[in-house]
């Protein structure tokens, strides 16, 4: 598949149809000095999560990790992980040996139900998930340091204290929020009579993962980003621009932030770029006025700004001769893997859009339809990627690094076909002549990343635990 220009795509769809349909989509389309604006607004922003006079407000909270340095290859033994936050929730069985990585995982489904339930009901399921996969493992009686990814927003109070300030991304348990999720995983794992052999020694975000799984590689990689159902980002920023810095001042004197960018525009400062798709979408959401960056950019929110779009088109008789359907109609019922697959589909058949149309219950979408589709779609990823590239070159410029390396990981990024060409492209443009940057893909971050803060962990006097 190719990225199209659109003017290719929409070569033969009728003069009026194509005038009035850029009409309705213009608002998705942001010019450079729109994302140059929302760099300059990021960097203030980052500044005041940064500083303890203006975290208290601040839409980027960026959190000091108490990750100070990456892990140096000398990290060994067997460990389990836990990988909560995305897509699946996963346990792993990790083996470190001579800088070589072995894992085995096992992916568990957390009901909808349990993820707006109470939080007991959510860690006791957590514990039941682990007994199970130490049963199936034959670890039940083995005592085994644990690593927790947890990827939500947390006010670290050391490694191993992750005070959970909210959720996100469709999780709402009462009860969690402003407590150490270590202690609340701890006391369901001693509820059980079963597994008391089990402690968690570190808990990293999936971005700090991400990065710190990279960097064990390639000792350039300075940012970890996430593009998957939520969208976050850390980066190693120098100790004494951590205002808020509270552990010790050893070397390196450096400590990764997590930046929690989601939370970005939640103060209305990114109301003069928003559409009335973004803002349809976000009065549904469970959290509006919450996370309106991540909602422009991660696979949670992107099928839902396109299906609101693809209705205004359809209502407007510019697709489907003006029929819909009550799958269309449906919130939340365009996924954004659609728009992955339209885009990677051959536009001279649209065999896959077809499909997919159809699986909506619209019933022979003609090639004009799917023209349009996926002009939709890719408006709504590019604007995306473009936003991501922005916070990306933010973070380059602001860390000035001659080469940095940006590690990449979720579902996003993984299965949009030109999401990486299209980050490529912008960051480029976006960051200061003088830096070079490379973006790859970070693999199994969460787990791996885990395993390795818990390998560190162990390593650590007792009293840093503590
Ligand atoms: C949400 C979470 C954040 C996480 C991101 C990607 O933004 O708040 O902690 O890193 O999703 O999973």
């Amino acid at each position: 598949p190719s990225n199209l220009s659109s003017r290719t795509l929409l070569k033969g769809i009728p003069r009026k149809t194509l005038y009035e349909a850029e009409n309705i989509l213009k608002p998705l389309e942001l010019t450079d000095d729109c994302y140059r604006k929302v760099m300059e607004i990021m960097n203030q922003n980052i500044e005041e999560g940064l500083h303890p006079d203006t975290h208290a407000n601040a839409n980027i909270k960026c959190f000091p990790t108490y990750v100070r340095s990456v892990p140096d290859g000398s990290e060994a033994g067997v460990f389990l992980a836990l990988d909560l936050g995305g897509t699946n929730f996963r346990v792993l069985l990790i083996n470190l040996h001579d800088q070589e990585v072995s894992l085995e995982s096992k992916i568990y489904m957390i009901p909808q139900p349990i993820m707006l339930g109470s939080g007991d009901q959510l860690f006791d399921h957590i514990a039941d998930c682990i007994f199970k996969f130490m049963c199936d493992h034959n670890l039940h009686d083995k005592s085994l340091p644990l690593g927790f990814t947890f990827s939500f927003s947390c006010r670290q109070a050391g490694l191993d204290k992750a005070i959970l300030t909210t959720w996100t991304k469709g999780f709402k348990c009462e009860g969690v929020e402003g407590r150490n999720i270590v202690e609340l995983l701890h006391a369901a794992i001693d509820r059980r009579k079963d597994m008391k052999n089990v402690r968690c020694l570190a808990v990293i975000n999936d971005t700090v993962g991400a990065l710190i799984s990279c960097a064990h590689s390639d000792p350039d990689c300075a940012i970890g980003l996430i593009l998957g159902t939520g969208t976050n980002a850390c980066y190693i920023e120098n100790l004494d621009n951590v205002k808020t810095w509270d552990g010790d001042n050893d070397d390196p004197k450096q400590v990764l932030i997590n930046s929690e960018w989601g939370g970005f525009g939640n103060d209305g400062c990114l109301d003069f770029i928003l559409t009335d798709f973004d803002r349809a979408m976000d009065n549904y959401s469970i959290n509006p006025g919450k996370q309106i960056y991540e909602k422009m950019i991660s696979g949670m929110y992107m099928g839902e700004i396109a299906r609101l779009a693809i209705e205004r088109l359809r209502k407007h008789k510019l697709l489907f001769e003006g029929k819909g359907s009550e799958q269309l109609s449906t919130r939340g019922r365009f996924y954004t893997k659609y728009i992955s697959e339209i885009e990677g589909d051959d536009v001279d058949n649209f065999a896959m859009t077809k499909e997919i149309l159809e699986e909506l219950e619209l019933t022979s979408p003609t090639d004009q339809d799917c023209r349009l589709v996926r002009h939709v779609c890719s408006l709504v990823s590019k604007r995306a990627a473009y936003l991501a590239s922005a916070g990306i070159a933010c973070l380059l410029n602001k860390m000035g690094r001659e080469r940095a390396t940006v590690a990449v990981d979720g579902s996003l990024y993984r299965f949009h076909p030109f999401f990486h060409d299209l980050m490529m492209e912008k960051t480029a443009q976006l960051i200061q002549p003088n830096l070079s940057f490379k973006i790859r893909l970070s693999n199994d971050g969460s787990g791996k990343g885990a395993a390795l803060m818990a390998a560190v962990a162990s390593r650590l006097p007792r009293e840093e635990q503590e």
